[in-house]
């Protein structure tokens, strides 16, 4: 499918012309124009074309920016752009706006296209869906509405956000006077957290359209002086300073999904050595389960491409497909836990010593002791997250033993169950492999040691089955 056309951006500006001589004599840069005009940008792969307007429609300005034109900030929220003899100073209604014309600004330019970690790992047409921006045309999509209510979606969690909300107020002293960097802010509702606790200065850094929002919610509550909203990625954004906190929000779903970890671990270039990450560690749990239902729920869904007369086609060719492709999804829901057959297995990623690489192949080795008999159909995950903090540590659990959360529980299947009796082992490893589509491919190898019974699955967590109701 050809890639969309690029979106024309339009920003809010007021313009002020400048010689070389008014420039070196610094003079009346705090007076740009007093009417807003309106910015065009047209951007393109390589360049773009910028168009100045007034309130008539008369163009003003007009200039094709690419990788040889010269710009460059000036203060908090205005670029001054040089054609030969001649500047233009454009002053943005914000500094969000100015950052989200910049970004797009560069990305035109190819400058971070090909540099930045998280373009290395990840597909465009995947961030594109992941940040909801369009390919090939880097700015937001202001009016996507689906944006806030994502954030909302998350924001609802009760045990989320309550539990992050309590881990910060009641580790204060961690937060007071401090400057505090939020990876991935969403609504910046993090980032209000760390200002409670007392922060002196919160950087929330959103690489998606709610960026514009966070900004709105940060003047709304007249935190500009505090909060200080920065469009773009993680990977690509720069600090004034270094942090003395890390706070974020990055766990998907089997903790791994969305390869967002990477960009937490990524951030910790701008934290001051012995500062703080909330949140700390993470543990990720397994144990095998036994659920009749689920696998055979999974066979009837298949089943549909056993028919024979379809509206007079054979569909019965593809039901070995179908089987394997309803296998190698990761069902999303929630469980009693007696069906549970062992104690878990835990493995720790330490979001202080971790990094980035590290979670590029993922090796997780088990060894169950079956606390009853029957047959094995998969293997349960759920993780936790701890917020080590000065005062308490605080967890954060999606364990099926405690209040759900928007992320439920995940369960794998093997493609054939597997008889175990109390008393018998079950061992092998979850391997989980990084992939640009932002997830992580799954392969599971098991055994019953007493036997030899032999299993396992390979497994797409970029495509799971939403199974709750
Ligand atoms: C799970 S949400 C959390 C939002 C908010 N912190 C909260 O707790 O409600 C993660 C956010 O991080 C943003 N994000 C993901 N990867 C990012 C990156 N590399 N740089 C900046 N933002 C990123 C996403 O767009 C999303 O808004």
């Amino acid at each position: 499918m050809a890639a969309p056309p690029p979106r024309l951006l339009r920003y809010s500006v007021k313009l002020l012309f400048l010689s070389e001589e008014q420039l070196l004599e610094g003079l009346h840069l705090s007076h740009p124009s007093q009417k807003a005009l309106q910015l065009e940008v047209q951007p393109r792969e390589d360049d773009a074309d910028m168009t100045v307007t007034d309130a008539d429609g008369v163009c003003v300005f007009k200039c094709l920016v690419n990788k040889d034109t010269e710009y460059c900030r000036v203060g908090k929220e205005s670029v001054l752009i040089t054609l030969g003899y001649t500047s233009a100073l454009l002053q943005f209604r914000s500094h969000s706006e100015y950052s989200m014309f910049s970004n797009a600004l560069k990305n035109c330019r190819n400058q971070k296209k090909e540099h930045s970690v998280f373009n290395q790992r990840t597909e465009e047409a995947s961030a594109a869906q992941y940040f909801q921006v369009a390919v090939h045309c880097i700015t937001i999509l202001s009016e996507f509405y689906g944006c806030l209510s994502q954030q909302q979606n998350m924001m609802q969690d009760f045990v989320r956000t309550a539990t992050y909300h309590r881990a910060i107020l009641q580790n204060h002293i961690d937060f007071q006077d401090k400057v505090v960097l939020d990876v991935g802010c969403g609504s910046g509702i993090l980032s209000f957290f760390a200002v409670q606790a007392g922060a002196r200065k919160v950087y929330a850094v959103e690489a998606s359209a709610v960026a514009k929002y966070a900004e709105i919610l940060v003047r709304s509550n007249n935190l500009g002086d505090k909060i200080n909203v920065l469009s773009g990625k993680i990977e690509e954004i720069s600090l004034p300073e270094n942090v003395d906190v890390i706070i974020s929000e990055p766990m998907g779903y089997m903790l791994f999904n969305e390869r967002m970890l990477e960009s937490y671990l990524h951030s910790k270039k701008w934290l001051k050595s012995n500062g703080m990450m909330f949140p700390t560690f993470s543990d990720i749990h397994l144990a095998p389960f036994s659920d009749e239902q689920l696998y055979m729920e999974h066979y009837s869904r298949a089943n549909f491409w056993y028919q024979q007369c379809f509206y007079g086609v054979n569909l019965s060719s593809l039901r070995n497909a179908a089987v394997d492709e309803y296998f190698r999804q990761p069902i999303v829901d929630t469980f009693d836990i007696r069906i549970l057959m062992a104690r878990t297995v835990k493995y720790t990623v330490n979001f202080i010593e971790a990094e980035e690489e590290d979670l590029h192949r993922v090796e997780i080795p088990f060894v169950f002791q079956m606390m009853q008999s029957g047959l094995i159909h998969g293997l349960a995950f759920w993780f936790d997250v701890a917020f080590v903090g000065s005062l308490v540590t605080v967890w954060l659990s999606t364990a099926p033993t405690e209040p759900l959360t928007h992320w439920y529980q995940v369960r794998c299947l093997l493609q054939t169950p597997l008889f175990a009796k109390e008393g018998e082992t079950l061992s092998g490893k979850v391997l989980f492999v990084a992939n640009k589509r932002q997830s992580y491919d799954i392969q599971i190898i098991a055994v019953v040691d007493e036997t030899g019974f032999k299993s396992g699955n390979v497994l797409d967590l970029k495509n799971p089955f939403f199974r709750y109701a």
